[in-house]
C-alpha cells in the first residue's frame, strides 16, 4: 500500500473524544520503549509524525493520525512502565484499557514485543485480557536488526511456544525493525487487505 498522506489528528486520554468512529483504525501497543512511535514512523515514512524518546513513558496520550484521508493510525502509551507514579500509571492503564473496549472501529491492535527478550508475563497476560474481551490482535516483533538471524529464529520460536501454552492457534506475527525498515510492506499489506474486507 502506498502512503499518500498521514498527518497528526488529535490527542487526547477520553474515548469520548477520539474522532468519530466511521474509519477503519489500527492502534500499536506495548510496553514504554518497545518502539511504538518508531515503528509508526517507519510505516508512514514520516520522520517525525509520531514522537520518539530514548526515555521510556514518552507517549502519554492517545494520538490519532489520518493516513491517506482513509483510516486510523494510532499511537497509544506504553503499559508497565515502572518509573512514573502509581497513581498516574494505573490512570493510563484505565484510559488504554477503556479506548481498547469501546472504541468501536478498532479493527486490529498491534501488540508490539521487543524480540530480544523472552516472554514476559506483562505481555503474555496483557494478551490473555484482549483475548477475554474478544479484541482482534496480532503481534510485532520490533528491533531485530538488534540481533543476528539465528538469535531472532530461537527467540520467535520460543515464544511461538509460549504461546501454545495458552492459545490453541497463534495470532498473525509480523518482525520488524524501524531502523532498517524491515516488515513494513506485510504490515502495510495486512491493513489494507482488513480495509478491503470492511468496505
Ligand atoms: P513510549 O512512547 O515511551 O511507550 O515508547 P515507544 O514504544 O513509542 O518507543 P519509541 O518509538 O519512542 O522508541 C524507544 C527507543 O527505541 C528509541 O530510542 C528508538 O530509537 C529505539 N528504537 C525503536 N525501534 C527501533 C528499532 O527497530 N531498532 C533499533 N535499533 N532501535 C529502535
Ligand atoms: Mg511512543
Amino acid at each position: 500500500m502506498e502512503i499518500k498522506s498521514a498527518r497528526f489528528v488529535v490527542s487526547n486520554t477520553d474515548v469520548e473524544k477520539c474522532p468519530r468512529p466511521d474509519k477503519p483504525e489500527y492502534a500499536f501497543i506495548g510496553r514504554s520503549n518497545v518502539g511504538k512511535s518508531s515503528l509508526i514512523n517507519m510505516l508512514t515514512e514520516r520522520k517525525s509524525l509520531a514522537k520518539i524518546s530514548g526515555k521510556p513513558g514518552k507517549t502519554r496520550l492517545i494520538n490519532h493520525f489520518l493516513i491517506n484521508e482513509e483510516w486510523y493510525l494510532v499511537d497509544l502509551p506504553g503499559y508497565g512502565y515502572a518509573k512514573i507514579a502509581k497513581k498516574e500509571r494505573e490512570k493510563w492503564e484505565k484510559f488504554l484499557r477503556s479506548y481498547i473496549l469501546k472504541r468501536e472501529n478498532l479493527y486490529n491492535l498491534f501488540v508490539l514485543i521487543d524480540s530480544r527478550h523472552s516472554p514476559q508475563p506483562i505481555d503474555l497476560e496483557f494478551m490473555e485480557w484482549l483475548g477475554l474481551s474478544q479484541i482482534p490482535f496480532s503481534i510485532v516483533f520490533t528491533k531485530t536488526d538488534k540481533l543476528k538471524p539465528e538469535e531472532l529464529e530461537s527467540n520467535l520460536n520460543n515464544y511461538t511456544t509460549k504461546l501454545l501454552e495458552t492459545w490453541e492457534t497463534v495470532p498473525p506475527l509480523f518482525v520488524s525493525s524501524a531502523e532498517k525498515r524491515t516488515g513494513r510492506e506485510e504490515i502495510l499489506q495486512y491493513i489494507e487487505e482488513i480495509n478491503t474486507l470492511s468496505r
